[in-house]
């Protein structure tokens, strides 16, 4: 659980535009260059002056499709929930979404699109990447950061970074584990700055709101705020736009339901004075272990 998380979050980190285009297989990509990985959250705004091309290099179309959570949005005429599709020209199997404004992307179309090319979506053969094309706002990620290696030994201090994207003049967003608050903000307009959150795209309003927090084994806390907890921990962001859906996204950090070992505590209260040349002791006794054993050969 630590691991996956761990990597969601490094996934996170490298998706600052990955290779344009990747050396092989399916990808998708804004007409202006910009290349997305694979699951990457887009507003209606961009593709509404500029299609999003999913290409598969070197592939011959052949009945390949985008399908949104209103169904198959159809190609070279037509639209489901004013999302279109065009066939491209080029070396490439490529199929672009898009929306002609006036018009935003109807309530209905809000969510996963898959891409699948060259062939549709029932070929089980089939080349298929995603993306979530969204109105108003929307959660990019929520991830625990700077994670000790350890949960065993208190206390503890991570960061949680939730990130927002879309929406700019007014959506409130809060962090929370169980019914308590560690942070929220209310009426956060991006371009005035209102809310204490990291601008990571200004183009796309993505910005990213972290809570750092400090566990002792027992109690979770953020500044002046505590919760009681023991076992998995299980925090939620929730981002929200007026009379829009709210935005949800949870996640839990794995975390032992037992009370610390006196052990771990009294070596941590020590302080590193005593848990550093403890473990350095540990490696060296190890090591030459090792070299004596190997010795014996
Ligand atoms: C996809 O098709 C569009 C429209 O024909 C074209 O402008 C674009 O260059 C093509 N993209 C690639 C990667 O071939
Ligand atoms: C997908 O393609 C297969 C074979 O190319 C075809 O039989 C099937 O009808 C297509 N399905 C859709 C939903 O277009
Ligand atoms: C995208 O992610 C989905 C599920 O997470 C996976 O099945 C699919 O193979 C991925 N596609 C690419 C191109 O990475
Ligand atoms: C998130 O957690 C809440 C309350 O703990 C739960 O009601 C909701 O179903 C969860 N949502 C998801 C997507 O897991």
């Amino acid at each position: 659980m630590f691991k996956l998380q761990v990597v969601a979050f490094l996934l996170s980190v490298s998706e600052v535009i990955s290779q344009c285009p990747p050396s092989s297989g399916i990808y998708l990509r804004l007409q202006n260059g910009n290349c997305y990985p694979n699951r990457s959250f887009i507003a209606d705004t961009i593709i509404r002056s500029t299609p999003l091309e999913c290409v598969l290099p070197d592939a011959t179309l052949n009945d390949g499709q985008w399908i949104g959570p209103n169904g198959a949005v159809p190609c070279d005429g037509g639209s489901n929930s004013n999302a279109q599709c065009t066939t491209g020209t080029g070396p490439s199997a490529n199929l672009s979404v898009f929306i002609n404004p006036p018009n935003y992307l109807g309530a209905p179309g809000d969510g996963w699109y898959k891409c699948c090319l060259p062939t549709n979506c029932s070929d089980p053969n089939t080349n298929i990447i995603f993306a979530n094309i969204f109105r108003f706002a929307q959660i990019d990620s929520f991830a625990v950061a700077d994670l000790p290696f350890d949960m065993t030994v208190y206390p503890q201090e991570y960061k949680l970074d939730c990130t927002k994207i879309g929406f700019e003049f007014s959506y409130d967003i809060r962090i929370g584990i169980d019914n308590t608050a560690l942070a929220s903000y209310t009426g956060c307009i991006d371009d005035s700055d209102t809310c204490p959150g990291t601008v990571i795209d200004s183009s796309i309003y993505k910005i990213r709101y972290t809570v750092s927090i400090t566990w002792d084994g027992m109690t979770v806390s953020s500044g002046s705020v505590s919760q009681s907890t023991t076992g998995d921990q299980m925090y939620q962001c929730v981002v929200a736009v007026t009379n829009q859906p709210t935005r949800i996204r949870n996640m839990t950090i794995k975390a032992p339901a037992i009370a610390p070992s006196s052990l771990t505590e009294q070596l941590q209260k020590a302080g590193t004075s005593v848990v550093y040349p403890l473990i350095a002791l540990i490696l060296t006794l190890t090591l030459s272990l090792l070299i004596y054993s190997d010795m014996q050969r």
